[in-house]
């Protein structure tokens, strides 16, 4: 499964891409007026030098021509910009356009099985399901998870990978990879979550100790 950060803050971006565990970003219009930046392009550029996978950089636009226009700028931008366009007719119909140039397209705002298969049927590279959402509004999130991997495996013809949005907490992440889900893009304080575990920082505590007790060094 990959990991994607969502988030638009490059400091955040760049602790994570340390690790060697990040596989791409996530922003979206929330998430770059959270970080303040002044210009959005400048952004995107600094963030796709950080990170050598997809970048999904997001139209502010919601008619056809004008996101056309901005998802070519956008796309301009960097080998590894992920054009992010709303699940709307026009939407979808910018994503057929793009998907055709070859150029990588983030469907988001999916909500259910039906515009996830309009969605790959578009070309999408990748669909956007927002899990916590859905949860939040007492409808089962990661159900729909499960449908649209199950679509998508009945059709070869279909590339468009499953990527878990509006991700809450790590169980989200790993009842999506049981089900199959391509990626998940995932809040920096959740991804750092994945790391804790009490028996892990208590072992390492005694492991420490004991290991003072030999007065031995390895360097
Ligand atoms: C997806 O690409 C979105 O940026 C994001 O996952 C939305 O999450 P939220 O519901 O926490 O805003």
């Amino acid at each position: 499964m990959k990991f994607f950060v969502d988030t638009a803050d490059v400091n955040e971006i760049k602790e994570l891409a340390d690790t060697g565990l990040l596989d791409g970003v996530t922003t979206n219009p929330s998430l770059v007026a959270k970080s303040g930046h002044s210009s959005f392009l400048d952004l995107i550029k600094e963030i796709c030098d950080i990170v050598d996978g997809p970048v999904s950089a997001e139209v502010a636009a919601t008619d056809y021509d004008t996101m056309m226009k901005e998802a070519e700028k956008l796309a301009k931008i960097a080998d590894n910009v992920a054009v992010k366009l709303p699940l709307t007719p026009d939407g979808l119909k910018v994503c057929k356009k793009l998907s055709d140039q070859g150029i990588m397209t983030n469907v988001t705002l999916c909500f259910s099985s039906a515009q996830a298969i309009l969605a790959a049927k578009a070309g999408a590279t990748f669909i956007s399901p927002f899990v916590g959402r859905l949860d939040d509004i007492s409808h089962d999130g990661l159900q729909l998870i499960e449908d649209i991997v199950d679509i998508y495996d009945q059709y070869p013809a279909f590339t468009t990978e499953v990527l878990v949005a509006s991700v809450r907490n790590p169980l989200h992440v790993i009842e999506a990879a049981k089900m199959g889900a391509h990626v998940a893009t995932i809040p920096p304080k959740v991804i750092h979550q994945f790391y804790n575990h009490p028996l892990t920082d208590s072992g390492l505590a005694a492991f420490v100790e004991d290991w003072k007790k030999t007065g031995q060094s390895i360097l």
